[in-house]
C-alpha cells in the first residue's frame, strides 16, 4: 500500500516548498561607496530606457545618473523590507552579497570587515522572520578594479580572487546561509550581452551596451574560468559546510522552432544546446558537451585549459539546478522573420503569444516545457529563481496599486509549475523577480517594476523611497499561505 501510494503522482505544490522573492545587490542595496565598499561593474552603468541604451563610462561622471548607487536604498531599509517580506509568507530570500563590499577592489589581502557585518545583519534580520536566504555570490557585480587591471573573468588570475571570497562568506555564514548560486545567469557569457555584465570584460573607451564590440573568444574562455571558479567554489564549499547547497544559475530562454521545417527544428534544437545547456551540462554534470567541442572547433574558438581543469570541473558538480524564465522566442532558419525582444537577447515573435511593454512574450506553458526539458536531462530538484512581469505601475488617487496584470501573469506561470511538478519535475522552490520595486538590470530604468511592493522613485532618481504593498502583496501572501491552492 505504502508502495502505491509513494508511486503516485503529486499534482501540488509539496510540503516546504520554497516561496520567495529575488533580487540582485547591485539593483537593490544602494550605498554604493558606504561601508567600506569600492566601485563594481554596475557603479559604472547609466540608466537608460527601453530605447536608450545603458552606457558604460568607465569613470564616474558626477552629472550622469548611475542607477545602482542609491537603487532602492535596500542598504538602509532592509529592516523594514524584511519585515514586508515576512508579512507576506516569504520562505526564502534570494539575495546577490556584493563583492565589492566584501572585498573592494577584488584582489585586496583582507576583506573589508564592515561589508561581512552589513550581511551579518540582513541575516540576522531574515532569521528573525524565518526565511531562508538563498545567496547568490556573483550577480553582475564584479568589483570594477579586477575589470580594470585584469581584463576582467578572460583573465585566469580572477578564480583565485573569487575562491578566496567564496571562502571569506562560506566560513562567515556557514551556519546562517545553507542554499547557494555561484553566478547568476553564467550563460549570459554565451551571448554579446554578457561580456559586460557577467564576464566584467569592459570596452576600450566608454561605450553603450548595444554597440559594444563582442569578443567570442575572449567570452569564451572567461566563461571556462567561471566555470572552474564555480566548480572549486562548490567542492571547497561542501568540504566547509556538508550541508551546504549550492547550485548553478541558467537564464533559460526557451526557444521554439517557428515552424515545423526541420531546418527550424534543427536551429531551435542547437539554440538551446548552446544558450540553455552548454552551461548546465558542465555545471551539473561536471564537463563540456560535444556540440560545444564542435562549436569551439567551427569557430576557431580555443580554450586555454590547464592540466587539470577536467578533473576540477568533474568533483565540482552542483547539487541543484536554478534558472530564470521570463518568456519565450522562436527560431527559424528564415532571416526575414519579425524579430523581438527577450532578456538580454532577440528572438523570433510568435504569432501565437501577446508581449509585454517590454516586448517580451509571455508563455506560462514555455515554462512548463522548459521546466520538463530540463529536469528529463538532469534529474535533480530545481528551482525557478526568477520570473515576473516588468510592467508601469500606476498609483490610484487612493493611494492604492492594482496591478492585476501582474497578479495574472504569475498565476498562470504558477499553474504551469503545478503541471510540471505533476509531471514529475521535482521543483523545490520559486523566487519571482523584483520582489520588491528595483533597477532594471537590462534599462536601468526604476519604470520596469516587478515588484509586491511598490517603492517610490522614478527614472530620474527622484521620489521618497518609500514603500507601498501593491494589490499582488496581498495575492501572493495567499498563494504562500494556501502553498499555491489559492490562485
Ligand atoms: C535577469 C537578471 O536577467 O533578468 C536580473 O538576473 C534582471 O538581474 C532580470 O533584473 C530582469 O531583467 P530586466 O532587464 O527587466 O531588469
Amino acid at each position: 500500500m505504502n508502495q502505491v501510494m509513494k508511486n503516485q503522482a503529486i499534482n501540488k505544490f509539496p510540503e516546504g516548498f520554497l516561496w520567495g522573492g529575488a533580487t540582485a545587490a547591485n539593483q537593490l542595496e544602494g550605498g554604493y561607496n558606504e561601508g567600506g565598499k569600492g566601485l563594481s561593474t554596475a557603479d559604472v552603468m547609466t540608466a537608460g530606457t527601453h530605447t536608450t541604451p545603458r552606457r558604460i563610462t568607465l569613470e564616474l561622471d558626477e552629472s550622469l545618473n548611475y542607477p545602482s548607487h542609491e537603487a532602492v536604498d535596500f542598504y538602509h531599509r532592509y529592516k523594514e523590507d524584511i519585515e514586508l517580506f515576512g508579512q507576506m509568507g516569504f520562505k526564502v530570500f534570494r539575495l546577490s552579497i556584493a563583492w565589492s563590499r566584501i572585498f573592494p577592489n577584488g584582489d585586496d589581502a583582507e576583506p573589508n570587515e564592515e561589508g561581512l557585518k552589513f550581511y551579518d545583519s540582513v541575516f540576522a534580520e531574515l532569521k528573525k522572520r524565518g526565511i531562508e536566504p538563498l545567496v547568490t555570490i556573483s550577480h553582475y557585480e564584479t568589483p570594477l578594479n579586477l575589470a580594470k587591471q585584469y581584463n576582467g573573468w578572460t583573465s585566469r588570475k580572477l578564480i583565485d580572487f573569487y575562491v578566496k571570497y567564496c571562502e571569506t562568506i562560506f566560513n562567515r555564514y556557514k551556519d546562517t546561509v545553507k542554499y547557494w548560486l555561484t553566478f547568476n545567469e553564467i550563460n549570459m557569457l554565451t551571448m554579446p550581452f554578457g561580456s559586460i555584465f557577467a564576464g566584467a570584460i569592459l570596452p576600450d573607451a566608454e561605450a553603450d551596451l548595444t554597440t559594444m564590440k563582442d569578443n567570442e573568444q575572449q567570452r569564451y574562455q572567461a566563461l571556462h574560468h567561471q566555470f572552474v571558479a564555480s566548480a572549486k567554489a562548490v567542492k571547497l564549499g561542501h568540504e566547509i559546510n556538508p550541508e551546504f547547497k549550492i547550485g548553478c544559475m541558467i537564464a533559460y530562454l526557451c526557444s521554439y522552432p517557428l515552424t515545423c521545417n526541420p531546418d527550424d527544428v534543427i536551429l531551435a534544437q542547437q539554440k538551446d544546446n548552446l544558450t540553455n545547456f552548454l552551461c548546465s551540462d558542465v555545471q551539473v554534470r561536471g564537463a563540456y558537451p560535444g556540440f560545444a567541442k564542435r562549436y569551439f572547433a567551427e569557430k576557431g574558438i580555443e580554450i586555454a585549459m590547464e592540466a587539470g581543469d577536467e578533473q576540477i570541473l568533474a568533483e565540482g558538480c552542483v547539487d541543484y539546478y536554478t534558472c530564470s524564465y521570463y518568456s519565450s522566442t522562436c527560431v527559424s532558419a528564415d532571416p526575414d522573420q519579425e524579430k523581438i525582444g527577450g532578456n538580454m537577447s532577440m528572438g523570433l515573435k510568435n504569432p501565437y503569444l501577446k508581449a509585454s511593454a517590454w516586448e517580451w512574450q509571455i508563455d506560462p506553458q514555455g515554462l512548463r516545457w522548459s521546466m520538463n526539458n530540463i529536469y528529463n536531462r538532469y534529474g535533480i530538484p530545481m528551482m525557478v529563481v526568477e520570473n515576473g512581469l516588468g510592467a508601469v505601475d500606476t498609483v490610484e488617487e487612493d493611494g492604492s496599486i492594482n496591478d492585476d496584470y501582474r497578479i495574472d501573469y504569475l498565476k498562470q506561470h504558477i499553474e504551469a509549475m503545478k503541471e510540471a511538478i505533476f509531471d514529475g519535475v521535482d521543483l523545490i522552490g520559486y523566487t519571482p523577480w523584483g520582489c520588491i520595486d528595483l533597477v532594471s538590470a537590462g534599462t536601468g530604468e526604476m519604470k520596469k517594476r516587478y515588484g509586491f511592493i511598490y517603492v517610490d522613485k522614478d527614472n530620474e532618481g527622484k521620489g521618497t523611497l518609500d514603500r507601498k504593498p501593491k494589490k499582488s502583496f496581498y495575492w501572493y501572501k495567499q498563494v504562500i499561505e494556501s502553498n499555491g491552492e489559492e490562485l
